[in-house]
C-alpha cells in the first residue's frame, strides 16, 4: 500500500488550522505567527539532477533551512506518490530509503536502480502554501539487441536485394554499426549505381544491400553501443545463392605412361554443391561427352570415378569457392580420354571437361618419370618435354599453337 497525496494534505490543512483564524490570507498569517521565533523555511540551492546506470544507487539531496516545526516529504512527481516524510519511508519499496544529514539535508536514496525509477522527484515542505523543488533521475541502460525485431540468418539469390536489420534498445539510444565478421570491407551499392563501395563499417541499424553479388556473402555483425558498457553484438549470416560455375584452368594435360597426373576444377557455388568426377565413355569416333543422349542410346556411358587406389579424389572449399582435384595414378593408355568435373546444387548444375593424353618419351626414358606428379599447367609440361621426344615436339607445338589461338583442338588418333 502506498500513501498518496492525502497525508501531506492533512498535514498542510492541520498546519493551516493551527494558525489563528483572523481572516488574513493563510501565507501571511503563517508568516506573521512564526516570524519572531520561526522564520519561514526555505530551500538551500537546488536539487541536482543525476544520472546513474541501472543497478546502482541514486541519491537526491534536498536542503532546507529554518524548517522549524514543518516537515519535509519526498514525492514521486509523475503520480504524486508520497515516498517519505521526514526521516521515515512511507512507501513499501525496499529499495527506497531516506537519510537526514547535517540538520538541513534530506536525502532520498533509491538502490538497485531500475528503468522505471527514471523520472523526477519532488521535495516538499508542508508550509502553506507548500514549497517544492524537483530533482530528476536519469537511469542509463546498457544496449540490448531485440532479436525478434532484428534479422535472422538469411539466404538470398544473387542479384536480389537484402536488408540486414538490428534493433537495439538502451538509454541513451545506442548507436548501431555493421562490420563483417571476417574483417573484410563491406560492399555497398548506392541506389542507381553499378559500382560497389567499400566501407569498413556501416552506421545505422539497417544495412541495405542492393543487387547482391556473391562476394557480399558472409557473416555480418551489428554492434550496438552507448555510453553504458557493455556493447552488444549480433551475428547475421548472409548467404548469396547461385547455380554452380565450373572452370578447368587446364583443359589439356599430357603425361607419360606410368606417372600420376592431377586434374583440377575450380568451382563456385552456393549453397554448397555436390561434386563428382566422370570419365567420358570412349566411342568409335573419339570420346563421348557426357550427355543424356549417349546414356539413352545404350552406348557405354560415362563412368563415375570413386576415390580409391586408382583415383585420388579430393575437394577443398573456402566459402563459395572450391577446388576439385582428381589424381589419376599410374597413367596408362586406358586413362587417355575425357574427364568431367560435375557440380550441382539446388539452383543448377555445371561441368568442366578436361582431356588427358599421353606424352611419348624416348624408349627407356619413361620409367624415370614414374614418380612424377604432373600438375595442371599443360603448357609448362609441354614446354619441359619438348626436348624429350622429337615426335612429341610437333604435337606439342600444334597443341601450344591451338591453345594460343584458342582454336578448337583436333586430337589425332592416339592409339595409332
Ligand atoms: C532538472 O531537470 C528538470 C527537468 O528536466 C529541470 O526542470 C530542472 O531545472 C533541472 N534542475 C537543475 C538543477 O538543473
Ligand atoms: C559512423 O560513426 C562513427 C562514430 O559515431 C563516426 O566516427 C563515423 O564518421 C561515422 N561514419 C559514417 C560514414 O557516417
Amino acid at each position: 500500500m502506498e500513501w498518496h497525496l492525502g497525508p501531506l494534505f492533512i498535514i498542510l490543512i492541520m498546519a493551516a488550522k493551527c494558525g489563528s483564524g483572523n481572516g488574513m490570507p493563510q501565507s501571511q498569517q503563517h508568516h506573521e505567527s512564526n516570524s519572531q521565533l520561526d522564520p519561514d523555511p526555505e530551500f538551500i540551492g537546488f536539487i541536482n539532477n543525476v544520472t546513474y546506470p541501472a543497478g546502482r544507487e541514486a541519491v537526491l539531496a534536498c536542503s532546507v533551512r529554518n524548517l522549524g516545526k514543518n516537515k519535509v516529504g519526498w514525492l514521486r512527481a509523475s503520480d504524486q506518490t508520497v515516498l517519505a516524510l521526514q526521516g521515515r519511508v512511507v512507501t513499501h519499496n525496499a529499495r527506497i530509503s531516506v537519510m537526514h544529514q547535517d540538520m538541513h539535508t534530506w536525502k532520498l536514496k533509491i538502490s538497485k536502480l531500475r528503468e522505471s525509477d527514471r523520472g523526477c522527484y519532488m521535495c516538499q515542505i508542508n508550509t502553506s502554501p507548500m514549497k517544492k523543488q524537483v530533482g530528476c533521475i536519469d537511469v542509463q541502460v546498457p544496449p540490448d539487441i531485440i532479436n525478434e525485431e532484428s534479422s535472422a540468418d538469411l539466404a538470398v539469390q544473387e542479384g536480389e536485394d537484402a536488408t540486414l536489420t538490428c534493433k537495439a534498445t538502451g538509454n541513451p539510444q545506442p548507436r548501431v554499426i555493421w562490420r563483417r565478421e571476417d574483417g573484410e570491407m563491406i560492399l555497398i551499392r548506392k541506389p542507381g549505381s553499378r559500382e560497389l563501395m567499400k566501407v569498413e563499417t556501416y552506421n545505422g541499424s539497417s544495412l541495405r544491400l542492393l543487387r547482391l553479388e556473391r562476394r557480399q556473402m558472409g557473416a555480418y555483425l551489428c554492434i550496438a553501443s552507448n555510453d553504458v558498457p557493455p556493447a552488444v553484438s549480433k551475428r547475421v549470416s548472409l548467404s548469396v545463392q547461385f547455380a554452380p560455375m565450373v572452370r578447368a584452368p587446364s583443359q589439356l594435360l599430357g603425361t607419360p605412361l606410368g606417372s600420376d597426373v592431377q586434374l583440377e576444377c575450380q568451382v563456385e557455388a552456393s549453397p554448397s554443391p555436390v561434386s563428382y568426377w566422370l570419365k567420358g565413355a570412349r566411342t568409335s569416333n573419339g570420346f563421348a561427352s557426357v550427355s543424356t543422349a549417349s546414356l539413352e542410346s545404350g552406348s557405354p556411358g560415362p563412368e563415375m570415378l570413386l576415390d580409391g587406389p586408382k583415383y585420388g579424389i579430393t575437394e577443398k572449399r573456402d566459402g563459395y569457392r572450391g577446388v576439385m582435384l582428381l589424381v589419376v595414378r599410374s597413367f596408362s593408355a586406358s586413362d587417355v580420354g575425357t574427364y568431367h568435373c560435375v557440380s550441382t546444387n539446388s539452383l543448377g548444375r555445371a561441368e568442366g571437361t578436361l582431356r588427358l593424353y599421353e606424352i611419348k618419351l624416348h624408349p627407356g626414358a619413361s620409367s624415370s618419370n614414374d614418380e612424377h606428379l604432373n600438375y595442371i599447367g599443360g603448357l609448362e609440361e609441354a614446354t619441359r618435354n619438348l626436348a624429350a621426344s622429337r615426335e612429341a615436339t610437333t604435337w606439342q607445338l600444334s597443341l601450344l599453337l591451338s591453345m594460343l589461338l584458342l582454336l578448337p583442338l583436333r586430337l589425332p588418333p592416339w592409339d595409332a
